[in-house]
């Protein structure tokens, strides 16, 4: 089902969000998870090693990530970094299901590799890896992994993986693709702050123009999605 689930502040979202995963996540059975990156994420890694460090069974889970910036492991940008810092130090998760994208490498290298690896790791449904959960973000441009509106080419391409571009920055990203993202299990938007909210409702209220958002052409085929706000982020909804 399509939800949005509105909480008072960050930290109850990510209480409401590590709630939602530990109900998804089985002993010994796979779970493919793909996280997201930048800032608002690691609220919740750091919620879900200091209370769900025993109580998911992280042995199952496989970790990919939906997007990893093309730089070495401890640059500060570096997604697996932000991570490893705030989950990865608390949970212990067998190394060989820890499938960092190599952001070291030459990005169309990398982003063909990537793509092997999930060939050779996940279950495969309509000739897509298929995830358990992807979560994701959303910029204030309507981006989520690293498909920007500059490259709506990305949500539709054949390709599970790609090289993309901050469209201000240049900096060059390793993303899954829309069809990748849209062939989920389940896809959770943890979305926060007052800076996102005129793209939350233009999306979710499915504005005029809303279709130039990466953002809102991520709908599962499964329809299991669900959209994890704060009242910050949703402060312009009408219901
Ligand atoms: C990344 C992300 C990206 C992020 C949004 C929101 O690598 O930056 O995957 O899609 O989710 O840019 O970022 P913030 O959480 O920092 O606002």
């Amino acid at each position: 089902m399509n939800s949005v689930h509105i909480s008072h502040d960050p930290d109850l979202v990510a209480q409401n969000v590590a709630a939602a995963m530990a109900e998804m996540i089985q002993r010994d059975v796979p779970f493919h998870l793909a996280l997201s990156g930048g800032s608002t994420p690691r609220r919740l890694f750091e919620y879900l090693a200091k209370h769900y460090r025993d109580s998911i069974p992280w042995g199952s889970v496989h970790l990919w990530w939906g997007d990893e910036r093309c730089v070495p492991p401890r640059h500060e940008d570096s997604n697996y970094r932000m991570t490893k810092e705030s989950l990865l130090s608390g949970v212990i998760i067998p190394p060989d299901n820890v499938h960092r994208i190599l952001g070291e490498n030459p990005p169309a290298q990398e982003a063909e590799r990537y793509a092997m690896e999930m060939r050779k790791y996940m279950p495969m449904e309509a000739g897509l890896p298929k995830f358990d959960l992807i979560m994701l973000g959303l910029g204030e441009d309507g981006h989520t992994a690293s498909i920007f509106p500059h490259q709506m080419e990305l949500i539709d391409t054949d390709a599970w993986t790609a090289v993309a571009a901050h469209p201000d920055s240049g900096q060059q990203r390793i993303s899954l693709t829309g069809r990748v993202i849209n062939q989920a299990e389940a896809v959770f938007f943890l979305v926060t702050g007052a800076g996102k909210a005129e793209r939350v409702v233009e999306i979710l209220e499915d504005h005029e123009g809303s279709e130039r958002y990466p953002a809102r052409h991520i709908h599962p085929a499964s329809n299991n999605f669900t959209w994890y706000l704060d009242r910050a982020a949703a402060t312009k909804l009408r219901f």
